[in-house]
């Protein structure tokens, strides 16, 4: 199988994207470590898996906090015996323009969609090294790329992980670790189910509506990226490396 014995290690694994990516890697024969914040959700996962003969391991906590960010690698590498590659998959949303994003919102976006990214490659980067090479692949957003309207931390929070991610992918070509980042525009996943619904917008109409705007017919499902993401992370993107990837199903980002 294509991850056969591959120490994957991935966040936000409970979310949309996240789950399609665990069950996606573990059924394709990785030994996979997943995060996310609730140790109650993160359980439930690994117990479903399980029925369905994937086992996985997890470690629960809140990436905001610097020192999970670094156990969570210390504990991958001791549990999986080492790290081929890591997923920077977990992410928020704040909703809103400077006016009206406050300190905490800020932060926030910042610590979990970039600052946790940087303190994850850092600590994964040497075990990577140690191996004698690995793949990382980090969650960007057409949004970080061609900003949209009013999510102002997040646009930049995006915009800075597409940026780190070529330039570790310059830095660290040499080590044989490659590192790309994808670019999804609308996934159907809680964190845009969740929009709609507080606007008092229901969300599967709203997400059957915005699939009418997309020239391939949908909005992704999270399998659709999850599908991109292990392509990067594979042998098959073996010379693919400091890229952002944008997958829109050729919806052109504006607002
Ligand atoms: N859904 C979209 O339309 C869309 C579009 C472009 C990019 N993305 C990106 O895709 C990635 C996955 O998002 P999704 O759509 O699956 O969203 P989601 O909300 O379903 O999943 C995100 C996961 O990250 C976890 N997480 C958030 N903060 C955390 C923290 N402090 N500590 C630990 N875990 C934390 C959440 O608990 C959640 O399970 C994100 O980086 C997101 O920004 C999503």
């Amino acid at each position: 199988m294509r991850f056969d014995d591959k120490k994957v290690v991935i966040t936000g694994g409970v979310g949309g994207i996240g789950q399609a990516l665990v069950r996606l890697f573990a059924s394709e024969g990785a030994n996979v470590l997943f995060s996310d914040r609730s140790e109650e959700d993160c359980a439930e996962l690994r117990e479903t898996l399980k029925r369905k003969e994937l086992n996985t391991r997890y470690l629960a906590g809140d990436l905001r906090q610097k020192s999970y960010c670094e156990t969570l690698i210390a504990h991958a590498a001791e549990n999986l015996e080492g790290i081929d590659i890591l997923i920077n998959n977990a992410g928020i949303i704040p909703r809103g323009n400077i006016l009206e994003t406050n300190d905490d919102m800020w932060f926030s976006a910042l610590d979990v969609n970039l600052t946790a990214v940087f303190f994850l490659c850092r600590a994964a980067i040497p075990h990577m090294q140690q191996a004698g090479g690995g793949a990382i692949v980090n969650t960007s957003s057409t949004w970080g790329i061609y900003p949209g309207p009013g999510h102002i931390a997040y646009c930049t929070s995006k915009a800075a992980v597409a940026a780190l991610t070529q330039s570790l992918g310059r830095d660290h070509a040499p080590d044989g670790i490659r590192v790309n980042a994808v670019c999804p525009n609308e996934v159907n996943t809680p964190m845009l189910r969740t929009g709609f619904t507080q606007r008092g917008i229901d969300p599967a109409s709203a997400i059957e509506k915005l699939g009418k705007t997309v020239p391939l017919g949908h909005v992704a499902e999270p399998e659709e990226i999850a599908d991109v993401i292990a392509f990067l992370a594979s042998h098959d993107a073996r010379y693919v490396c400091g890229e952002t990837i944008e997958v829109t199903g050729a919806k052109p980002v504006y607002g």
